[in-house]
């Protein structure tokens, strides 16, 4: 089944078993395997390329100065400072700096918004050559090697409809081997139905821990708070799984 929406495609010259549409910038081999010949953008990345063209970063109710959080997770993971992280639905988040002042050396941000990416490497200046950045859609992603460790916050609840989670999950599937580490933060089943205007699917934490639990086990799950810049809270919920040996 085509996960991708073929209204969008505009111009494919290779026919793949998966006709995702599929923008990929990056800076390194990882576009290799990657199909770059469609050029007319999908709905989704047409709405959050103009959300970041048009909201500045503390305008955007998931902004934070730094991420507080997600470092706690990821140095908890105890990986070395050479371990492969992608940050998926990074956009302009400043995780990508703190990993980098943190000394870690192989950092990925993946984002469906050229725009995000754009402006989180101009925000990094010439430190943004450390970094491998991916425009994509997440459920279309095509890398050429695994990670030890995927971090998502608030970007796998924009997938509402099963065949595109289920992508995302098979995506999340292929590229974590055995042993390592999916970190993931929806809004909680308590928290907002909306972000950005669009729709999400909110989790409770056996809900989330159920759509990965196939082939990760679960390590844990909770309930966190988000101040957002403009004073309110929002309920998320997160879960770290560790991929299992088969
Ligand atoms: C609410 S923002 C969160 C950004 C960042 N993770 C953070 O915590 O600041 C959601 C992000 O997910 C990205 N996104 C949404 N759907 C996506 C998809 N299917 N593939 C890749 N990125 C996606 C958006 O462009 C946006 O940057």
């Amino acid at each position: 089944m085509d996960l991708c929406d073929k209204k969008m495609l505009y111009k494919f010259t290779v026919p793949t078993l998966c006709l995702c549409l599929l923008r990929v910038k990056t800076q390194s081999l990882l576009s290799a395997k990657n199909h770059q010949s469609q050029t007319k953008k999908s709905v989704m990345e047409q709405h959050w390329n103009t959300v970041y063209q048009t909201k500045q970063p503390t305008e955007v109710s998931w902004y934070e100065e730094y991420p507080h959080y997600s470092v706690s997770l990821i140095n908890g993971f105890n990986l070395t400072k050479t371990a492969k992280i992608i940050d998926v639905g990074g956009g302009d988040s400043r995780l990508v700096d703190a990993l980098l002042e943190l000394g870690y050396t192989d950092v990925t941000v993946l984002d469906i918004s050229e725009q995000a990416i754009e402006r989180a490497k101009a925000r990094l200046g010439s430190r943004a050559d450390q970094v491998q950045w991916v425009v994509s859609d997440i459920t279309c992603f095509q890398p050429n090697h695994p990670f030890d460790l995927w971090h998502d916050r608030a970007a796998f609840h924009f997938l509402t409809t099963e065949p595109k989670i289920n992508a995302y999950i098979s995506v999340a599937q292929r590229v974590i081997l055995a042993d390592d580490f999916l970190s993931v933060a929806t809004f909680s089943d308590k928290g907002p139905s909306k972000c950005s205007g669009l729709t999400v699917r909110q989790y409770s934490q056996e809900a989330l821990s159920q759509q990965f639990t196939g082939r990760f086990a679960k390590l844990r799950c909770e309930e966190i708070t988000h101040e957002t810049p403009f004073g309110t809270q929002q309920l998320f919920t997160t879960c770290q799984f560790q991929r299992k040996t088969a």
